[in-house]
Order: structure tokens, then C-alpha cells, then sequence
């Protein structure tokens, strides 16, 4: 089979090799993989970022993957040769409150990803793609949107009341808004660009602030909900945002805190955070059973991933600097053959 190997830390380091194909051991389905998809993590791994929670040399980079069973393992029952499935992000997170020995194992960083043609999975590692759903679609799920979900409705518990402000235009900020907007919340946007901000109104947002032109972006959403506040904000952006996320929040909000594309460390300040009861709550991407609600509410609200473009396996370096640059708006997905 191919396999995008990274030789050595570095996007300038992948190569397109040829591997042996693997076989489906016991409790375990051989996939043909059809598509995959980037996310932000990806850009650090390749760099190293995950220091020594990760592989380093030999990886196959990439979370998400979608594609076809064709061959089972002995003892397995919950798939068939020709099932299409999607794998989760963490193997063995299957339920419940996260856990240090699940959160240990994830795909594209601990161990070898999607970018290669065959992979094998545990059964319990993958879940049914539903039929309306493209491999492309379900590709874009295991990471970003499960995320998103996570943010949003399983501890965002958002509704029809609610207010969420979402930042830029990236495969979770995307999915959040998605999401937030099936839900019945009004949801407030923050993006680089004018051009991504109308992009982001028409998938539903109601309000957008150019936080290029808007230093202040915090005070501007804490406004447009009438002084009160929002939510929840998803804190995808890091070091340059959770000032103004902390002023956007209302009293007794949340910020989920998920994301660091504009730096790991800020400054935090205690008394707006005590007095505003707020809580800064981090996410961990997800488990199997988020992956799987994920999947119906896409199916059910029809909600379809924004994708922003798909390249062949042999492009994933440039892929993966496309992604660096922060020009992409929604995901960048991976077609393999
Ligand atoms: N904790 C977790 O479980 C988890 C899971 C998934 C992702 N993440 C993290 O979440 C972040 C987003 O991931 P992703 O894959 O969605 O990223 P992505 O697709 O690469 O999107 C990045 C987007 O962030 C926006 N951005 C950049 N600088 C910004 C700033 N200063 N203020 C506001 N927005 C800014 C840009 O949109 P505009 O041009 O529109 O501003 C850019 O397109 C990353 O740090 C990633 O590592 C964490």
C-alpha cells in the first residue's frame, strides 16, 4: 500500500512510500481508506509540537479518516467487507468523562494516522458513515466537529436562548457554528476577513466583527446581546482572543477552551473571571458516543461540511502549509484513491 510517511520532523521531510499492507488481526477491520482530512494539530505534529507525546520519526500523520471495510479480523461482529465507515480520534475512548490512558493513543500523533491507503482499526474504532454521507463529509467529523460538539452541546448544553460566539473560519470554528445554529442559538462571528465573515453569515451566523479592524471585538459581541453577554465562546484562537472572550462572556458563562492558533500562554485576568463566575472549561476533542451523535445530528439537521478544498495523498505537504497559512475556510480534506 501508499503511505505518506513523515521521515523526520518537518512537512519538507514527507514522503509517499510504499509499505507492506497490513492484515486485521483479532477484534480488528482492515479499511480501504477513500478520504482524510487536515486540522491545525496536524501543522504541530509535523513540527513536533507534541514534544515527547508523539511519534516523531516514521509517522503517518492525520486524525481523520473515512473508507470502506474489506476484510474482518476473527471474533469480529459489528462490521462487514463493504461496511463505509469512519474512524474515532481516540481508539479507546468509547464513553463517558475522559481518562489519561485513552487520551494517550490518538491518531496522527501518538500512533500512525489515515494518510496511507489500508488501516487497520479495532471494531471498536470506527463507526457506520450514514448513507447520504460522502467519505469526504465523514472525514472532516472525528476531530473538528466532534470538538465542536463537545464545546457546544454536550457541555455547552446550548439551546434556542442561547448566545455563542465562534472564532474564524476554521474546521472547528465552522462546525460550532453549525451546530449552535441547528440548536436554535443566535451566534456571533469573529474572522480576519470581510469576504469570510459574509461567508460565515450565510451559513447562519447573525453577527460578524473583523477582529483585524475590531481590537475591542469582546466589548462590540457583549453589545450586540444587549450588554448582557454571551454563552458560551469557543475558544479556538488562544494567546491574542481570551481577553476579549473573557469581556464577550456573561455572567456564569462558559468559555470552551479548545484551541491556540494565535499562541499557547496569555495572560489571565483573576478578578474577571472570579466576579464573572465564569467557567474556562477545556476540551479534549471527544469520545466515540460525541462521534456518533455527531453523525445523526448531520444526518438528521442536514448539515454538511464546508470544505474548502481536497487534494491527492501525493499533495499533503502542501496541503498541510495551506492549513498553516490560515487562508482556508472550513476543512482541507485528502482524496486518496
Ligand atoms: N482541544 C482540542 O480538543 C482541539 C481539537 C481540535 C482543534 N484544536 C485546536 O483548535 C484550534 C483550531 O483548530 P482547527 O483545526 O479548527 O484550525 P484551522 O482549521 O487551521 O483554523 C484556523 C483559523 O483560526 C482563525 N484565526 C487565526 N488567528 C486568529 C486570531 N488571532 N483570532 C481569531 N481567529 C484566528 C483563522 O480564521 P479567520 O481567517 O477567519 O480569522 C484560521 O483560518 C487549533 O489550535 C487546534 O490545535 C483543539
Amino acid at each position: 500500500m501508499k503511505a505518506m510517511v513523515m521521515e523526520a520532523l518537518g512537512v519538507e521531510n514527507l514522503r509517499l512510500k510504499e509499505l507492506p499492507d497490513p492484515k486485521p488481526g483479532p477484534g480488528q477491520v482492515l479499511v480501504r481508506l477513500r478520504a482524510a482530512s487536515l486540522n491545525f494539530r496536524d501543522v504541530l505534529a509535523l513540527r513536533g509540537g507534541y514534544g515527547s507525546r508523539q511519534k516523531t520519526a516514521g509517522l503517518i500523520p492525520l486524525s481523520d479518516g473515512a473508507g470502506e471495510v474489506i476484510e474482518v479480523g476473527a471474533g469480529v461482529r459489528r462490521f462487514k467487507a463493504g461496511d463505509r465507515v469512519v474512524n474515532t480520534f481516540f481508539p479507546g475512548w468509547l464513553a463517558g468523562p475522559p481518562d489519561e490512558r485513552f487520551l494517550q493513543q490518538d491518531l496522527g500523533g501518538m500512533e500512525d494516522g489515515v494518510a496511507c491507503e489500508l488501516r487497520v482499526f479495532s471494531e471498536e474504532a470506527v463507526l457506520p458513515i450514514p448513507k447520504a454521507m460522502s467519505f469526504l463529509e465523514a472525514a472532516t467529523l472525528p476531530c473538528a466537529a466532534v470538538t465542536a460538539w463537545n464545546a457546544v452541546r454536550a457541555h455547552g448544553d446550548i439551546g434556542p436562548e442561547n448566545a455563542v460566539l465562534t472564532q474564524g473560519s476554521g474546521g472547528v470554528a465552522i462546525f460550532a457554528l453549525q451546530f449552535a445554529r441547528a440548536a436554535g442559538a443566535r451566534v456571533i462571528t469573529i474572522s480576519s476577513a470581510m469576504q469570510k465573515l459574509e461567508k460565515l453569515q450565510a451559513l447562519g451566523a447573525q453577527h460578524g466583527i473583523n477582529y483585524r479592524d475590531d481590537a475591542e471585538w469582546g466589548k462590540t459581541a457583549r453589545k450586540m446581546t444587549g450588554g448582557q453577554g454571551v454563552d458560551l465562546v469557543v475558544e479556538t484562537a488562544g494567546a491574542e482572543t481570551l481577553k476579549q472572550s473573557i469581556r464577550a462572556t456573561r455572567m456564569g458563562g462558559m468559555i470552551a477552551m479548545i484551541g491556540m492558533v494565535s499562541g499557547t500562554s496569555a495572560e489571565l485576568n483573576l478578578p474577571l473571571v472570579a466576579m464573572g463566575s465564569l467557567r474556562i472549561h477545556g476540551i479534549a476533542v471527544g469520545n466515540r458516543q460525541h462521534l456518533q451523535q455527531v453523525l445523526a445530528a448531520c444526518d438528521t439537521s442536514k448539515i454538511a461540511p464546508v470544505i474548502d478544498h481536497v487534494v491527492p495523498l501525493a499533495d499533503l505537504a502542501e496541503a498541510v502549509r495551506y492549513v498553516e497559512s490560515g487562508k482556508q475556510f472550513g476543512k482541507v480534506c485528502v482524496e486518496i484513491a
